[in-house]
C-alpha cells in the first residue's frame, strides 16, 4: 500500500505518522511519499517521519519529493494537508478584515473565503493529476477550508475524496465523557466548522434535553479563544453547537477578542511552528514531541488513519465525514457537501440519513450558509467577482455590501500571487 502526504513539509506530519505506526498492523504501508514544495520543512519533517518509521520497525520506503506527479503515481490513498501561502497567508486573512470592522478568522467569514480562492485552484489541479495518475486512489483531505473544498472537489473531478476535520470527533469525545454516557449514539448535522449536536442517545433515551439543561459545552479548542456557550443559549439554539459557532453567535465579543489580541492566531502559530522545526531538528528524536499539542489539531491522526483503516479494511464503521449529502438531510441537495455521519467500507462513504430534523434553526443557518459555499466554489472556479460578492453578502460575517467590496479588494490584492483565478 502506498500513502502519498502532500503538504508534507506541515509540521502536523509527525502527528500523521503516529497514526500510521499505531495502525500497522492492520495497514501494510510500504510506500510513503511525502510531498511538499517547501524543501527546508520537507527535509526536516521528512527526516523525523523517516526516524519514526524506522525506530517503529515499519517495513516501509519513505521517499521525500517535491513533484507532485512522483508523489501520487500509484497511490491508494493520498492525505492532502496544504496549505496555499503558508502561516504569512493566513495572518494577512486574520488582520485585514479586523480594519472593515470584521471577524478575521482561518476558516470563517472573508478570511476563509480567502483561503478558498488560494486552495480550490491547487486542489483541483492535484485532483485532476490524480485522475490521471492514481484514479482509483481515495484523496483525504484536511486542507481548510475543508467543507467547502469538499463541495469544489466532489463537484469539479471524477476521484473519491472525503474532507476531514477534527471537530466531530473532539466534540463527540467530549460529550460522551461530560455525559457518562460513553456508548451513546449522538447525532450530529451540520457544514464544517458550522455543526451541531441534535441528539444523544443511549440505552433507548434521548439525553440531549438533560444536556440543554445544563448548559452543557463540547470540546473547547486551542485555537479558538473560548467564551463558551450559557445555558440560555444551547437551550434557545435546542442543540449543542461547536465551539466554531462562536464566531458567529458572539460576533461582536469575538471581534473585540481579535482586535485587542497582541497578536493573531496565524502569528503565535508561525513562532510554535519555528520553535517545533527546531526541536524535528534533533537526529536523536523519533516520536512526536508534546509542543505539537499546542496546536488545534489534537485527534486529528485518529482520525485519519482511523477513515484510511475503515476503507482498506472494509470495516463498514460510522465516521463522521464530508462528503455529498446524496439525500440524507432532506432540506438539503444532493450535491451540497454536509459534514454528517457516514458508514466507511472498501466502496467509500454512504451518508446515514437523518430523518425529521426537528430545528428549523439548523435548517436554516445551514442552507444560508451553504448558499455561500456554493457562491465562493463558483467564484473560486470561474473567477466571478459578482460570484465574489454575492458569496459575501450571505455570509454572517460579512453582509455588508461596502465593506465586503473593499477588504476584498485590499485582500486580493494582498494575495495576488496565488489568485490565478482573479
Ligand atoms: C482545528 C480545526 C482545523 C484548524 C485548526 C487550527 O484542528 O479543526 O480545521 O485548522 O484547529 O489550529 P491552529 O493551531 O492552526 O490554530
Ligand atoms: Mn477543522
Ligand atoms: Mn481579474
Amino acid at each position: 500500500m502506498k500513502i502519498a502526504i502532500i503538504g508534507a513539509g506541515s509540521t502536523y506530519t509527525p502527528e500523521l505518522m503516529e497514526g500510521i505506526i499505531k495502525r500497522s498492523g492492520s495497514l501494510p504501508v510500504r510506500e510513503l511519499a511525502l510531498m511538499d514544495i517547501d524543501a527546508r520543512k520537507l527535509d526536516i519533517v521528512g527526516d523525523l517521519s523517516a526516524r519514526m518509521a524506522a525506530a517503529a520497525g515499519m517495513d516501509c520506503r519513505v521517499v521525500k519529493t517535491q513533484e507532485l506527479d512522483e508523489a501520487l503515481s500509484g497511490a491508494d490513498f493520498v492525505l492532502g494537508q496544504i496549505r496555499v501561502g503558508k502561516l504569512p497567508a493566513r495572518v494577512l486573512d486574520e488582520q485585514i478584515p479586523l480594519k472593515y470592522g470584521m471577524i478575521g478568522q482561518e476558516t470563517c467569514g472573508i478570511g476563509g473565503f480567502f483561503k478558498a480562492m488560494r486552495t480550490i485552484p491547487v486542489m483541483l489541479d492535484i485532483a485532476r493529476r490524480m485522475e490521471t495518475l492514481c484514479p482509483d486512489a481515495w484523496l483525504i483531505n484536511f486542507s481548510n477550508p475543508a467543507g467547502i473544498l469538499t463541495e469544489a472537489i466532489l463537484n469539479h473531478s471524477k476521484i473519491k475524496m472525503l474532507g476531514l476535520c477534527n471537530v466531530p470527533y473532539n466534540m463527540t469525545k467530549s460529550i460522551r465523557s461530560k455525559m457518562e454516557l460513553p456508548e451513546a449514539r449522538l447525532t450530529y448535522v451540520g457544514l464544517n466548522h458550522l455543526s451541531w449536536i441534535t441528539g444523544i442517545e443511549q440505552d433507548g433515551r434521548d439525553y440531549l434535553q438533560d444536556a440543554l439543561a445544563q448548559g452543557l459545552n463540547s470540546e473547547t479548542m486551542k485555537n479558538i479563544p473560548s467564551s463558551g456557550f450559557s445555558q440560555e443559549l444551547v437551550q434557545t439554539i435546542g442543540a449543542i453547537p461547536s465551539s466554531y459557532l462562536e464566531y458567529y453567535y458572539f460576533k461582536n465579543k469575538k471581534l473585540d477578542l481579535l482586535k485587542k489580541a497582541e497578536q493573531s492566531r496565524g502569528q503565535r502559530c508561525m513562532e510554535i511552528e519555528e520553535e517545533l522545526l527546531g526541536l524535528y531538528e534533533d537526529a536523536k528524536l523519533h516520536t512526536k514531541p508534546e509542543l505539537l499539542a499546542s496546536r488545534g489539531g489534537a485527534n486529528y491522526s485518529e482520525v485519519a488513519i482511523s477513515l484510511v483503516d475503515a476503507i482498506w479494511n472494509d470495516k463498514q464503521e460510522e465516521h463522521v465525514v464530508n462528503l455529498l449529502n446524496q439525500g440524507a438531510l432532506d432540506f438539503m441537495e444532493d450535491t451540497d457537501a454536509v459534514e454528517i455521519t457516514a458508514v466507511i467500507g472498501k466502496d467509500g462513504a454512504k451518508p446515514i440519513p437523518v430523518r425529521g430534523l426537528d430545528n428549523a434553526h439548523i435548517r436554516d443557518y445551514m442552507r444560508m450558509v451553504k448558499a455561500y459555499e456554493r457562491e465562493t466554489v463558483e467564484a473560486a472556479v470561474s473567477g466571478s467577482e459578482e460570484a465574489a460578492m454575492r458569496a459575501l453578502l450571505m455570509n454572517p460575517l460579512v453582509g455588508d455590501y461596502d465593506a465586503a467590496r473593499a477588504c476584498f479588494d485590499e485582500l486580493k490584492e494582498a494575495h495576488r500571487d496565488y489568485l490565478p483565478q482573479f
